[in-house]
């Protein structure tokens, strides 16, 4: 579709709509005028480095993420390598997956890693106690993992276990990975297939430790984290990232009791932020919703930056230079688990909705660059906001893929700073900004904006002034669709998918772009 050309049947039917007629615009919903933004363009600034790790992704122990989704045996029919399904990886692939975090989630403090080496057929079967008491057959474990790392060419992220595990059995798990001289565990390691050790930077001591990882106090946890930490060590030039558990959302005093126990510790302080609405007890479905559910979901991810600031405030207080990265290392959308997979494998469907309100997050993530050093969407395949779904042989790319990809042209490049006047978007007596935008500069000199048009109905105009930006011509991509809930099926895999957008013009040091509504749009001037 040429979304310029979309643009314009809306805009005539706004004029239509004004001449006294009942219009409906041609996606169904009723067409609003053109809503009017400017913007500033700092691109003789740097604001900070967008990490590459804020893309990253989090794959657990739970329902058909890891088993069916990632992982389907080397004897299965569908076709995979080494066990693992290649149509998945290499998707991921295309994504520039940076680091992918293992094995939870609540499942992490409850795994025990030597359960999961060796033989396959002599690893004991276990309960999976958080996730439905499915049986665990272990199949997937650390080789599996670290293979699928080297599968993807990304960085493994490892959640340890502080729940019910040691700090023995930590420091044991380490050692067994990284260690490359002549141990006991580096050399069983060997025997069961690995001679050169793998390179293990991202370590978390715990998850959720004030809920499924404990339901602990920060006080206790804080104690426990140093304790812990203090045995995970750097072998043979592995350098760990000690990742500490932080708060779920807004949790003031788990911040500031386990930053200034444990901020000598850790290298970075974690949190979780999901996006549910209107709360834990009454989600509401993935699809099949009106405006209603659309402003409000999409407005309740715009608290994320409160719990981000909390954290942050906290490690500023105690880490000025900015020593400790602040890692949101679970986040996404978290809807009513499809009737279709009713249980605990939290298999929810994934619409226009969620790659507005990943286009929103990641914008978000952007802004805190200076602190927020990683990200992990949960989770990669067929559980809560993924970027896959699977059924058998079958795989569909969801609407949150394909804002990854569009903006994986962010990762690792030099943010440029933006002043944005956004007009509201208003429902219902509430608002929230409707358009939101983001800037950098890739290593090569190329500037991308990315833009996210939130309102449901209205196009929006934007006027920005470019500040050191040498270009003569801009080109674009965009997302979106004729309906609130549009989304990939099985039988209908590509209905949301990125197409060439027409919409933006560059006159000199001025861009414009005509945004449709319910739009995510990646712009490179050159
Ligand atoms: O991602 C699903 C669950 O959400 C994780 O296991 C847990 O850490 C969080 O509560």
């Amino acid at each position: 579709m040429n979304f310029s050309f979309q643009n314009r049947r809306s805009l005539l039917g706004f004029r239509l709509l004004l001449a006294g007629g009942l219009w409906l615009s041609p996606v169904g919903l009723s067409a609003a005028e053109p809503l009017e933004a400017k913007a500033d363009i700092a691109g003789d600034q740097v604001g900070g480095t967008i990490d590459r790790h804020i893309y990253g992704h989090f794959a657990e122990h739970l329902g058909r993420c890891i088993y069916d989704g990632i992982w389907v045996g080397t004897d299965s029919t569908i076709p995979n390598t080494r066990g693992m399904r290649t149509d998945v990886i290499e998707a991921l692939r295309a994504i520039n997956i940076p680091n992918l975090r293992w094995p939870g989630g609540c499942f992490a403090d409850d795994y025990h890693w030597r359960d999961g080496i060796g033989p396959p057929d002599q690893r004991p079967k276990r309960i999976n106690i958080h996730w439905g008491q499915v049986i665990d057959t272990n199949a997937f474990g650390t080789h599996e993992f670290l293979d699928l790392c080297e599968q993807l060419g990304c960085e493994p992220y490892i959640a340890g276990n502080v729940g019910s595990g040691t700090p023995q059995e930590m420091r044991d798990w380490i050692e067994y990975m990284t260690f490359d001289g002549d141990s006991a565990l580096a050399n069983l390691r060997r025997r069961n297939g690995r001679d050169k050790p793998w390179r293990v930077r991202f370590f978390g001591v715990g998850n959720e430790n004030w809920g499924c990882g404990g339901n602990m106090t920060p006080e206790y946890y804080a104690d426990l984290y140093r304790r812990y930490a203090t045995f995970c060590r750097d072998f043979s030039g592995n350098r760990l990232v000690r990742v500490a558990c932080g708060a779920g959302g807004i949790d003031e005093n788990w911040n500031r009791v386990v930053i200034d126990r444990a901020h000598a510790h850790m290298q970075a302080y974690s949190i979780h932020f999901y996006t549910v609405w209107p709360g834990w007890r009454d989600k509401t479905p993935a699809t099949g919703f009106g405006e209603r559910e659309w402003f409000a979901m999409l407005r309740e991810c715009l608290n994320i930056p409160r719990a981000i600031s909390d954290a942050e405030k906290n490690l500023d207080r105690v880490d000025p230079r900015k020593r400790i990265g602040l890692f949101v290392d679970e986040w996404g959308s978290w809807y009513r688990v499809e009737p279709s997979h009713p249980g605990w494998g939290l298999y929810q469907q994934n619409s226009l909705r969620d790659a507005i309100l990943a286009g929103l997050t990641l914008h978000i993530f952007h802004d805190h660059c200076d602190r927020v050093k990683m990200a992990n969407i949960a989770q990669t395949v067929n559980v809560l906001q993924a970027m896959i779904l699977t059924e058998g042989e079958r795989m569909l790319l969801t609407p949150t893929y394909w804002v990854f990809e569009m903006y994986k042209v962010h990762q690792d490049a030099t943010r440029l700073p933006i002043v944005l006047e956004s007009p509201d978007y208003e429902f219902e007596g509430e608002d929230m900004p409707a358009l939101s935008a983001s800037a950098s500069r890739a290593k090569d000199g190329v500037v991308h904006v990315s833009l996210v048009n939130a309102h449901a109905t209205a196009p929006i105009k934007l006027t920005a002034k470019l500040a050191g930006v040498k270009a003569s011509a801009v080109a674009g991509r965009i997302l979106t669709a004729e309906n609130l809930d549009a989304h990939n099926t099985f039988d209908e895999p590509d209905r949301v998918k990125p197409t060439e957008f027409t919409g933006a013009t560059l006159d000199g040091d001025t861009l414009t772009a005509e945004v449709p509504p319910r739009a995510v749009v990646m712009l490179r001037l050159q």
